[in-house]
C-alpha cells in the first residue's frame, strides 16, 4: 500500500475541506485532501447560494475571494411572501448595514480548487476514505484511489466529509451524541436559463407548500418548491414545475415569472442534525460531517466555513506553538454557534412550509408570518440572523 505522510489529513473537499486546506497552506501547515468524487462533479453540484456578510470577509481573508466580489451579488433586503402579498425585509437597514452574497457554492468550490491546484498542495479526486484510524500520538486513513490503496497518516484528521461519509461515523456511539429532526417535506430545486424576474430572494407561503425564488446571475434563476418527501422528479415535468412555481409565488404586482430552459434538478430531504462533540481525540469534524439544517435559513454552508475558521486557528496553535487550548474547545466554542443556527434554520423552516394535516399548525404559522413582517424587533432578529449569524 502506497504511504504518504502529512500534519493533517483532511476528509472531503466541499467547502469545508478546501477552505481548511487553504487556511493552513497560507500558514505553512502541510495537508492532504481526499475526495471520493471528480473534480468536474464537485464543481457542477448546485447547492447554496447565500453567504453570509462576515463570511464572505473571512472567504476574502483567505484569499479566496476576487472572484466572488466581483461576480458575487450583494443584496439588501429579502422578501417574504404569503397570502398574495410581499413584505420586504430590509436585511441591511435593520442589521446594521450589512448585506449578504449571492454567489452559487460550486462557484466557492471552483475558485478553492484552482488556488490549491496552483500552489501545488496535493487534493487527490476519485479517492475514498474507507477508515480512519486513531491512536494517542497520530491518525492516519486509509483511501481507495484511481492507483489502488493509499494510507495517509498525519497528527490529525479533520472530518469535512458530509453527514453520509466516514468521519462522523468513527466516533464511537458511547461518546456520540446525535440530536436529530426529520421534516414532513422535501425541496424541488431548479436551476433555469431565465433572467431573475426579481431582484431579491423571495420566500414564500402558499397553501399548496412553501417556494423560494434565488438566482445565480443576470441570466441564471434558481427556484424551488416544497413537495412531499415521497416525491420523485419523475412526477414532475418542466410544465407541472413552472405552473406551480407561478400558482404559488403570484401577487397582483407580479402574476407570472421568466421561465427557461431548466439545465439542473434535484429533490433534497429536510433534516435537522447536531453531532455532539465534533473532536474524538485527533479527528475533528467540521461543516455537514457535523450538523445539518433545513436549507430554509440558507446556512449549511456558512456553518461549514465558520467552523473551518475556529478549526484552523485551533490546529495553528497546536502544531505551530503545542499549544491545545483552542482545540479542548473546538467543540464547545462551535456548538454554542451551531443550535443558534440549527434555531434559525427550524423558526424559518417551521414558519413557511404550511401543514396539511394541522390547522392549529397553520394558524400559529400565520400569526408568527405576520409579526415577522410587522414588528420592527421580529424583522431585526430575522435580519440580523440572515445576514450574519455566523458572526454574531
Ligand atoms: P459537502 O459540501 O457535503 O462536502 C463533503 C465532501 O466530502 C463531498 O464532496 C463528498 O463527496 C466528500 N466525501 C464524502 N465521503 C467521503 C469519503 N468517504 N472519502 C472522501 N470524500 C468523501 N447552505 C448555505 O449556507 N446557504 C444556502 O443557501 C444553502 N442552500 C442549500 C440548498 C440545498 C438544496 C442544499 C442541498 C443545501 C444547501 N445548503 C445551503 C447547505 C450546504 O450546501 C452544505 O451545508 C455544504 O455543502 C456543507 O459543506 P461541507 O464542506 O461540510 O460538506
Ligand atoms: C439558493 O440560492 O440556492 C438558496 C437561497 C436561499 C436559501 C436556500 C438556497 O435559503
Amino acid at each position: 500500500m502506497k504511504e504518504i505522510r502529512t500534519q493533517v489529513v483532511i476528509v472531503g473537499a466541499g467547502p469545508a475541506g478546501l477552505l481548511l486546506g487553504q487556511l493552513l497552506q497560507r500558514e505553512g501547515i502541510d495537508s492532504v485532501v481526499l475526495e471520493r468524487r471528480s473534480r468536474e462533479y464537485v464543481q457542477k453540484r448546485v447547492r447554496a447560494g447565500v453567504i453570509e456578510f462576515g463570511v464572505a470577509n473571512f472567504i476574502e481573508a483567505a484569499g479566496a475571494g476576487a472572484r466572488m466580489r466581483r461576480e458575487g451579488l450583494v443584496h439588501h433586503g429579502v422578501e417574504i411572501r404569503f397570502e398574495r402579498t410581499s413584505h420586504r425585509i430590509a436585511l441591511s437597514e435593520l442589521a446594521g448595514g450589512k448585506s449578504i452574497v449571492v454567489y452559487g457554492q460550486q462557484e466557492v468550490v471552483k475558485d478553492l480548487v484552482e488556488l490549491r491546484a496552483n500552489s501545488g498542495a496535493a487534493l487527490l479526486f476519485d479517492t475514498e476514505v474507507t477508515s480512519i484510524g486513531l491512536s494517542d500520538h497520530e491518525a492516519f486513513v486509509e483511501a481507495k484511489g484511481p492507483e489502488g490503496p493509499v494510507r495517509i497518516t498525519g497528527d490529525f484528521v479533520a472530518g469535512c466529509d458530509g453527514s453520509f461519509g466516514v468521519a462522523n461515523r468513527t466516533i464511537p456511539s458511547s461518546v456520540m451524541k446525535r440530536y436529530e429532526r426529520a421534516y414532513p417535506f422535501s425541496w424541488l430545486g431548479i436551476l433555469a436559463e431565465a433572467p431573475p424576474t426579481t431582484e431579491e430572494l423571495i420566500y414564500c407561503r402558499h397553501e399548496n407548500g412553501f417556494a423560494l425564488y434565488s438566482m445565480r446571475s443576470p441570466t441564471l434563476s434558481r427556484l424551488y418548491l416544497g413537495v412531499r418527501p415521497d416525491e420523485t422528479l419523475d412526477e414532475w415535468s418542466d410544465e407541472r414545475i413552472w405552473h406551480e412555481l407561478n400558482v404559488r409565488l403570484a401577487t397582483d404586482e407580479m402574476p407570472e415569472i421568466n421561465q427557461g430552459r431548466i439545465i439542473e434538478r434535484g429533490i433534497t430531504a429536510m433534516r435537522s442534525i447536531v453531532i455532539e462533540p465534533m473532536r474524538f481525540g485527533r479527528l475533528l469534524l467540521a461543516g455537514d460531517a457535523a450538523h445539518i439544517v433545513p436549507p430554509t435559513g440558507a446556512k449549511g454552508m456558512n456553518l461549514a466555513l465558520a467552523d473551518v475558521r475556529v478549526l484552523s486557528e485551533a490546529l495553528l496553535a497546536s502544531l505551530q506553538h503545542r499549544d491545545d487550548t483552542l482545540l479542548d474547545a473546538y467543540s464547545s466554542t462551535c456548538l454554542e454557534r451551531v443550535w443558534r443556527a440549527e434555531e434559525f434554520s427550524n423558526y424559518m423552516t417551521q414558519m413557511l412550509h404550511p401543514n396539511h394535516l394541522d390547522e392549529f399548525e397553520n394558524g400559529v404559522q400565520s400569526a408568527r408570518l405576520r409579526q415577522a413582517v410587522t414588528s420592527s424587533e421580529a424583522s431585526t432578529v430575522l435580519a440580523r440572523n440572515y445576514v450574519d449569524l455566523n458572526s454574531l
